[in-house]
């Protein structure tokens, strides 16, 4: 699999209309290439401005798949399709309780609290302190107040809002951190990028009152996991 290649930064010149006929777009896209099937995750993906979670000098990519830069070291917004990618087998829906490790630039979080809705519960941790302040204040400049956001190492979980429903971590690692399976409740779904040799699968995990199961979905690329459950880059 071919790494990333990020576009040229640039002033941004596209209109709000032209973002929104863009988003438009590439919802009907994602149905048409199979990654987008439920409507709440479809009706998310319509009504939250990816374009603002992205600094300007990458906005007008918004929506090309492509991982675009953010503030704070190796940080990245996924490519639009990793979105209904990671929900989609997690079976996301109203009224979960939802915590993704690697916040990013907030807008998988708000995506996910358009999807669990006023019942449910978004929790997320973001290690990298700049990433994390870029983070609140996206979210906070679109009306997302009732998302919790931690800063910290997101490998030990977020015991004190467990147990989770579904779970998502947005940054590769050699093996699920143990705490994150324990905060999960039986029944309950975690994706993961996980490293097998040099290469990266996204991974979904089922609790089982039996154990885990677990099933790989694709080959992906996501940057490593930071922290106590990290994998040493190699610089
Ligand atoms: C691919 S980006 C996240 C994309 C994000 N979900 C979004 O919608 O923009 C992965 C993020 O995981 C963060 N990260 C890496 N290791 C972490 C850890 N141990 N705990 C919390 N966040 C971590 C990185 O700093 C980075 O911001």
């Amino acid at each position: 699999m071919p790494g990333w290649i990020i576009p040229p930064p640039k002033a941004q010149t596209k209109s709000r209309a032209e973002f929104q006929q863009e988003r438009k777009e590439k919802v009907r896209w994602l149905v048409a290439q199979g990654y987008l099937k439920s409507e709440r995750i479809r009706e998310a993906l319509l009504k939250v401005p990816r374009e603002e979670f992205i600094p300007p000098a990458y906005r007008d990519y918004a929506y090309r798949e492509v991982p675009l830069p953010l503030p704070g070291a190796r940080a990245t917004i996924s490519c639009p399709h990793s979105y209904p990618l990671f929900y989609e087998p997690l079976g996301l829906d109203r009224g979960h309780r939802f915590l993704e490790i690697g916040l990013g630039s907030g807008y998988g979080a708000a995506l996910a609290r358009e999807i669990v809705g006023a019942e449910g519960l978004v929790v997320s941790v973001e290690i990298d302190p700049v990433t994390y302040a870029y983070a609140k204040r996206n979210l906070e400049a679109a009306g997302y107040q009732d998302i919790v956001l931690v800063l910290g190492d997101g490998g030990p979980g977020c015991p004190e809002w467990a147990p989770y429903d579904r779970i998502c971590l947005t940054a590769a690692c050699l093996m699920v951190p143990p705490p994150l399976l324990e905060q999960l409740k039986v029944g309950g779904r975690l994706v993961a990028p996980v490293l097998e040799g040099s290469a990266q699968y996204l991974a979904l995990h089922e609790k089982r009152a039996e154990g885990i199961e677990k099933i790989i979905l694709c080959e992906v690329l996501y940057v490593s996991l930071r922290g106590r459950y990290g994998v040493r880059e190699v610089s």
